[in-house]
């Protein structure tokens, strides 16, 4: 290696922080699944080097929407930023604390994790706040994928430091996330009762944020349904979101709203098969949206091309079903249901040839490819408790390998 590059290298990981997006996520975890997802492909995108999870903020008065966040990011060993919870009038009643536990309490029963409900937690002000605080000016992304009180209460709150910090904003919207649970102007959810406390958050927060701030709103070009492989013959995954998704949908898929959102937020808007118009959004108090001409109000809608559903499918398929990371696997490029073999698009370096190197985590498994005189990448198949069986392979060749839903082939790049 070139002295002058030995020199420099200490510097790259403060080079690779900066160029990741900077990341919030504020859910209503609980009702739908789509959330679970959400936080899904976060977390692999920030295992694979894309992006810094800063905060995660649960929106609702669900009392365990956030212990049900702490079980997915302890699966995805990333729990080290700050977690709130909004706590209020907005979906408090008993009947809508059941309505919204559709699968949280069996995720939080089967997979422990150091938070269950919101009285261990900051309130979600106090986390934006030294999530915000932490973040240089002008960096952060927040994927909103649920209601709007969160929004509306930090603003309401620290208005420079937020105006300050924040980037851009991709909003979920649409009748369930701006109208508080579909409350369709009435002030009333069919599901979650009284939409008080929700009602004209939605409508403050897009009206407060300057043009400065680029405000992207997402519920366009039709439903992309995922999912679905968790449930195949031989399924694919393992783990609380593969049980969550398995509960709430019986056996079958879900629109991949959140999931999408969250996906374009770090990966960007022409990234999913999609496309940005300028608009201008107006909303009324119940969070019913017009959309107006582009007045220059950095503004915009994402499109995704109905000829790709598929596509869209396929690759957030791809990320629900990954191993956890637990680690940095920014090193290596994910092949999904590829198993590569002797004979089948690889070279196999373990002996026997068809014994694993053992069952540990992702991260793990790629670190002892990296320390392995010849390997290329490993196939990955699920082992349980987030963790594969890891089978070191050299000379790749994706397009020789067979595909395989339960296997993955992660080639080092
Ligand atoms: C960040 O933005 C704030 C508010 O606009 C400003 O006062 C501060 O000087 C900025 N900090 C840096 C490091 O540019």
């Amino acid at each position: 290696m070139p002295s002058l590059l030995r020199l420099l290298l200490p510097a790259l990981p403060l080079l690779a922080c900066c160029s990741k997006v900077q990341l919030i996520i504020d859910t209503d975890l609980g009702f739908d699944v789509d959330d679970v997802g959400a936080i899904a492909v976060g977390q692999h995108l920030a295992g694979t080097g894309k992006a810094d999870i800063l905060a995660i903020l649960h929106n609702t008065a669900f009392y365990e929407g956030v212990g049900g966040v702490d079980v997915l990011n302890s699966f995805y060993g990333n729990a080290g930023f700050p977690l709130g919870a909004y706590i209020g009038a907005w979906g408090s009643s008993p009947a809508a604390q059941g309505a919204q536990n559709s699968y949280t309490s069996m995720i939080e029963e089967a997979y422990p994790s150091a938070v269950q409900n919101y009285d261990q937690t900051p309130s979600a002000v106090k986390a934006y706040t030294e999530a915000l605080s932490a973040a240089a000016n002008g960096t952060v992304v927040i994927a909103s994928i649920g209601e709007c009180t969160n929004l509306r209460d930090i603003i309401t709150a620290e208005p420079d430091l937020f105006f300050s910090k924040v980037k851009e904003i991709i909003y979920m919207d649409g009748g369930y996330n701006f109208g508080c649970g579909d409350s369709s102007g009435s002030g009333t959810s069919p599901w979650l009762g009284s939409t008080e406390d929700c009602d004209g958050a939605a409508q403050f927060v897009v009206d407060a944020i300057p043009p400065s701030i680029k405000q992207v709103f997402s519920l366009n070009g039709g439903d992309v349904y995922t999912g679905s492989r968790f449930s195949d013959a031989t399924p694919c995954g393992d783990g609380p979101v593969k049980d969550a998704y398995r509960r709430y949908t019986n056996d079958g898929s879900r629109p991949s709203w959140d999931p999408i959102a969250v996906y374009m937020a770090v990966n960007g808007y022409d990234s999913l098969y999609s496309s940005l118009t300028p608009v201008t959004v107006a909303v009324d108090y119940y969070g019913r949206e017009s959309y107006n001409a582009d007045t220059g109000a950095n503004q915009f809608q994402v499109w995704i091309d109905g000829d790709h559903n598929g596509d869209v499918t396929r690759e957030i398929d791809n990320m629900l079903c990954s191993a956890p990371c637990r680690g940095d696997c920014s090193g290596y490029e994910m092949n999904s249901m590829k198993n590569c073999y002797g004979g089948h698009g690889a070279t196999d370096l373990e002996q026997p040839s068809t014994s694993s190197a053992g069952t540990m985590d992702l991260s793990e498994c790629l670190a002892l490819c990296d320390e392995t005189d010849g390997c290329e990448g490993v196939a990955v198949s699920q082992a349980g408790s987030g963790q594969v069986e890891c089978y070191r392979k050299a000379d790749i060749d994706i397009a020789a390998c067979d595909s395989y839903i339960p296997f993955d082939t992660w080639v080092r790049k």
